[in-house]
């Protein structure tokens, strides 16, 4: 057995064992992802939208923890929070925790309409599994309807309902009685609700996030809804990504007036320091499913409502309402937004900028890569076709010290979500930091280049 780290010693570790530690004990294929890119960093300090690397050199986070970090990183208010529980016990299920009382209530607050019951979890993926589970159960039916390009989360339940084949065809069998359409279609879904009596839900996301921040049309969330009605099928609505704030509403259905059954939240709730995820729903839906005693308990998470993760949703929805997030996340947004929508008209690489909010995708065009694939035998075309994303947040990372990520289900497009505290000074310098790379289109394929005599190679052996 080798010798345990102490925590001293882990906050110390040099980034060749770091390496050495994935290779062996977490995921040897990722080190290699990450060092293709130069992504890698060893980031020390992290606060609001900026993280330090040992040298002190400042990186600006516009990936935002995926949309877990809309108050910034570190923020004190939920640190603060999370430390004035410590002497609670943190998990004593066989009593009610006051801490997780007081969250659920505040969280009914927020929420529109009628929703008011909630069950806490860990995670996106947990709030997912939770809601479909209520739906069936509620309605007595099976069918689980939901979008193509769609992201609900990667375990079973949610793998099930998340429409891109690349993650789910190692997996099955999957969940049954599942059924996709595609997304902003009121067509197809107008005639998925006629063909069957047993549909118990539709899922979809205000606004698809990992499948390229994609935005539907107007008043499609207000027909889904009426459509729902019509059916007796609960409406399913995935916030995760879009809620507390982040596209310039408290939550994305609060832009068209509507109130799912059953809405899922994760991500920025726990206020980026506890992990911690939730659906919430009307209490004739919830009693219908476990409003007895013997059905109380069907659906639980050990870890679900203890106090520290309870402290910081409630730290987390104080900060939004009281720093009004959500009407900075619609300024900034649409000063950020108008800017980057120029450059649609300006450079070719750029094929369409789209988003809500501080929820923002740029989709690229596939370039010309002429010489370059000459030289790489075709390697160049094959890599940017599926990585260009990937290239561009790699050149603003390295050269820019700018962090972004491509999206999970279009890895043609790079996301934009900074905190929602994010100064305009910021967004200036990412648009002018973008504006310099696509004047100088050469100098992505440079890059490619860089990497692609050996670590594209490498990559597709
Ligand atoms: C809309 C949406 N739903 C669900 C999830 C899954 O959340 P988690 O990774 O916490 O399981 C995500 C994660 O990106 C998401 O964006």
């Amino acid at each position: 057995m080798d010798e345990l780290y102490n925590i001293d010693q882990a906050m110390e570790i040099d980034r060749t064992e770091v390496a050495a530690n994935y290779k062996n004990h977490i995921n040897p294929s990722m080190v290699k992802m990450l060092q293709l890119m130069n992504f890698d960093k060893n980031f020390v300090k992290a606060d609001n939208v900026t993280v330090t690397d040992e040298k002190g050199k400042e990186y600006l986070d516009f990936l935002g923890g995926y949309g877990s970090l809309n108050m910034g990183h570190n923020r004190k208010e939920i640190i603060e929070a999370v430390h004035k529980v410590r002497e609670r016990p943190n998990l004593l299920q066989a009593s009610l925790g006051g801490i997780y009382s007081a969250a659920a209530h505040n969280l009914a607050q927020v929420a529109p309409g009628d929703l008011e019951i909630s069950f806490f979890g860990n995670s996106g993926t947990e709030a997912v599994e939770g809601a479909i589970k209520l739906s069936r159960i509620a309605t007595g039916k099976e069918k689980i309807i939901y979008c193509k390009d769609s992201f609900h989360g990667k375990s079973y339940g949610s793998l099930s309902i998340t429409g891109r084949e690349k993650y789910q065809k190692y997996f099955n069998p999957l969940l049954p009685a599942t059924e996709s359409i595609p997304f902003g279609d009121i067509p197809a879904l107008k005639e998925k609700l006629n063909s069957s009596e047993n549909i118990a839900s539709v899922i979809l996301e205000p606004i698809q996030g990992e499948g390229g921040v994609v935005v539907p049309p107007n008043g499609y969330l207000k027909e889904v809804r009426e459509l729902c009605d019509k059916h007796g099928v609960l409406m399913i609505l995935d916030e995760i990504q879009t809620g507390l704030g982040r596209t310039g509403e408290m939550f994305a259905c609060n832009h068209e007036n509507v109130v799912p059954d059953i809405m899922c939240l994760a991500k920025s709730m726990g206020g980026g320091i506890e992990p911690v995820g939730a659906y919430i729903t009307k209490p004739e839906i919830w009693n219908k499913a476990y409003g007895s005693m013997e059905k109380a308990l069907l659906h639980t998470s050990t870890f679900g409502g203890n106090a520290r993760a309870s402290a910081a949703v409630i730290a987390s929805l104080n900060y939004i309402i009281k720093k009004e997030l959500s009407r900075e996340a619609e300024e900034k947004g649409k000063y950020f937004l108008d800017k980057l929508k120029s450059f649609e008209d300006e450079y070719k690489l750029v094929k369409e900028v789209r988003g809500k909010g501080l929820l923002i995708g740029i989709e690229f065009n596939q370039p010309d890569p002429g010489i370059f694939d000459q030289l790489s035998g075709g390697l160049v075309s094959k890599f940017s076709a599926e990585y260009l994303g990937a290239m561009v947040a790699g050149t603003l990372n390295n050269d820019y010290q700018i962090i972004t990520a491509y999206t999970l289900n279009n890895p043609n497009v790079i996301r934009l979500e900074p905190p929602l505290t994010v100064s305009y000074e910021q967004i200036d310098y990412v648009i002018n930091s973008l504006n310099q790379i696509f004047q100088n289109n050469s100098g992505l394929f440079n890059l490619t280049m860089k990497s692609a005599s050996t670590a594209i190679k490498n990559f597709f052996q």
